[in-house]
């Protein structure tokens, strides 16, 4: 790689505290010119709030941020990207209405929003092919997958000047496809002469894709090496201070001899965003104590499947029964009511309340209810025992009283729907990737949480792009492709060669 001893820019005795706690606490760590700079750490260890400093979207309480030695202070976002700095964010920060071109250009000044959008999409055109970071400049952000707007944002910094990029956990949103032509993206940035800090919780993908790596743990720097001089262990070590990894319980055999049906969906059929076919003729059953999982890359019907399920959208055909009831005209509210339990992958989009705190998300869909409400009146005492058991039964961290949840780090957020979804009454689970972006302990946890429910006579529906986590967690396993189930296996039957080659074999509708 193109890596340089030159040091572009420098952090030194960062930090930042939030309520009162320090997310980042005297962190130091540089950026060398042409690398890429890997940054580990577990949930809420301080990798976006540095990001975010770094990106000029948070002021540190004190330290010294060092850009081409000069030592400088952002006041805004603008600032940092008018200084080459841009972020691409856990979560997105597009405009769905507006096009790709739009959104280049949304933000900027007077002055330089001046220049057409045609002009503005030829330039993005270009970049896209230098880059290989294909997107089509005139489409609308809402018809994008989410692989696609990541391109879309990574090409906004790039269209703005940035030469150092952060990336913020930027594969936990990608198929494993998606994830290679990434890193070809990234490769493409160094030999350009761009410099990027990719943030992330595989350890793999640090050790494959990065020149050197930075350890945080609680808000300090706990180390930063060569990546070619250490290995998975070295930094699993650093990262959570001792090298006894949790240990994932052993799939118990479990046996459906007299298990009922909980879900069943019967020739689904699902328009996406583009009007076409999004899924086509789809059938599946979740039985009691059954956790199916469904594998598939991004971007063959997951999303609409899912959608269709909990009521988000609309089906063109067919029927879907949780426990004999047919829901399929009932509304999401009605759905969720009626037993349906729902992990989405987009945490804040359509998980969380944003504004409203974790004790309020925690109870959101059933504070009119008993215990939480009598005869219409809230009863806070209840309410706040019950969100602190969830938060102690889930090990969810940061959350401060008053605070809004968006102010939580990616990881936590996704504990906190899982433990709102579970702890209500439920027939089926319907879960999205449920551990993404979470760290090793944390991903232990939430699985074991997933099995303790099928094993209480749960059913789960289990949609993620791990294979890992599929294989691991699934007694049936279903694979999606192009919008159809195409293969079937239980773990007697599973051959992970043919099980890859279906899931990638089909031609990915776009
Ligand atoms: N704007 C904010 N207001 C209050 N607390 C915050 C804010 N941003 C971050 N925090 C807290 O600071 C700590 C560090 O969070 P941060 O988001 O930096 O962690 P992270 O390493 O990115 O974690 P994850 O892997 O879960 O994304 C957490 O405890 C978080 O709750
Ligand atoms: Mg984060």
């Amino acid at each position: 790689m193109a890596a340089t001893e030159k040091e572009i820019l420098q952090v030194r005795e960062l930090t930042k505290s939030f309520y009162g706690v320090a997310a980042n606490d005297k962190v130091s760590f540089s950026l060398r010119n042409g690398e890429v700079h890997g940054l580990l750490g577990e949930n809420g260890a301080g990798k976006s709030t540095l990001c975010s400093i770094l990106a000029g979207l948070y002021r540190p309480d004190s330290g010294d941020v060092i850009l081409n030695s000069e030592r400088i202070r952002f006041r805004s976002p603008l600032d940092a990207s008018n200084m080459g700095i841009g972020m691409v964010h856990q979560h997105f920060k597009l405009i769905s209405s507006f096009t790709v071109a739009e959104n280049m250009v949304l933000g900027l000044n007077a002055k330089s929003r001046n220049i057409s959008l045609g002009t503005v999409e030829d330039e993005v055109r270009e970049l896209a092919r230098q880059y290989g970071l294909d997107v089509e400049p005139s489409a609308h952000v809402w018809q994008l997958s989410v692989g696609e707007q990541q391109r879309v944002e990574i090409l906004r910094q790039l269209f703005r000047g940035a030469r150092i990029l952060i990336l913020d956990e930027p594969t936990a949103v990608l198929a494993p496809q998606e994830c290679d032509r990434l890193f070809e993206a990234v490769r493409h940035m160094v030999e350009r002469d761009h410099s990027v800090i990719l943030v992330s919780h595989k350890m793999d993908e640090i050790l494959s894709n990065t020149d050197r790596v930075t350890v945080l743990v609680g808000g300090r720097n706990a180390g930063t090496l060569r990546t070619n001089e250490t290995d998975a262990a070295e930094l699993a070590k650093l990262m959570i201070g001792s090298d006894h990894l949790p240990k994932l319980a052993n799939k118990s055999l479990r046996r459906f001899v007299e298990s009922t049906p909980v879900l069943t969906i019967r020739d689904l059929e699902v328009i996406g965003d583009r009007g076409t076919e999004a899924v086509s003729g789809a059938s599946l059953e979740v039985l009691s104590g059954q956790i199916v999982g469904v594998a598939g890359v991004a971007g063959n019907g997951q999303r609409e499947f899912q959608q269709a399920i909990v009521g988000r959208r609309q089906i063109s055909g067919g029927s879907i029964m949780l426990r004999g009831r047919d829901i399929t005209q009932l509304s999401s509210r009605a759905r969720s009511r009626s037993g349906l339990a729902y992990v989405p992958e987009d945490r804040l989009g359509t998980g969380l309340a944003s504004g409203l705190t974790l004790e309020e998300n925690l109870i959101l869909k059933s504070y009119n209810e008993p215990p939480y409400s009598h005869r219409g009146v809230l009863s806070t005492a209840v309410i706040t025992a019950a969100a602190e058991k969830l938060v102690k039964d889930f090990d969810i961290r940061g959350a401060r009283s008053g605070m809004p949840v968006s102010l939580m780090s990616g990881g936590n957020l996704q504990k906190a729907i899982l433990a709102r979804e579970l702890s209500r009454p439920h027939d089926l689970l319907l879960a999205a990737s449920p551990t993404r972006g979470l760290d090793l302990a944390a991903t232990a946890s939430v699985r074991q949480h997933i099995r303790a429910d099928t094993e209480k006579g749960g059913a789960v529906l289990l949609f993620s792009e791990d294979l890992g986590e599929i294989v691991e967690l699934s007694d049936l396993i279903l694979v999606l492709a192009g919008g159809r189930i195409v293969g079937s296996y239980t773990p007697a039957t599973l051959d992970i060669s043919e099980l890859g080659l279906l899931m990638t074999g089909a031609k990915v509708h776009n």
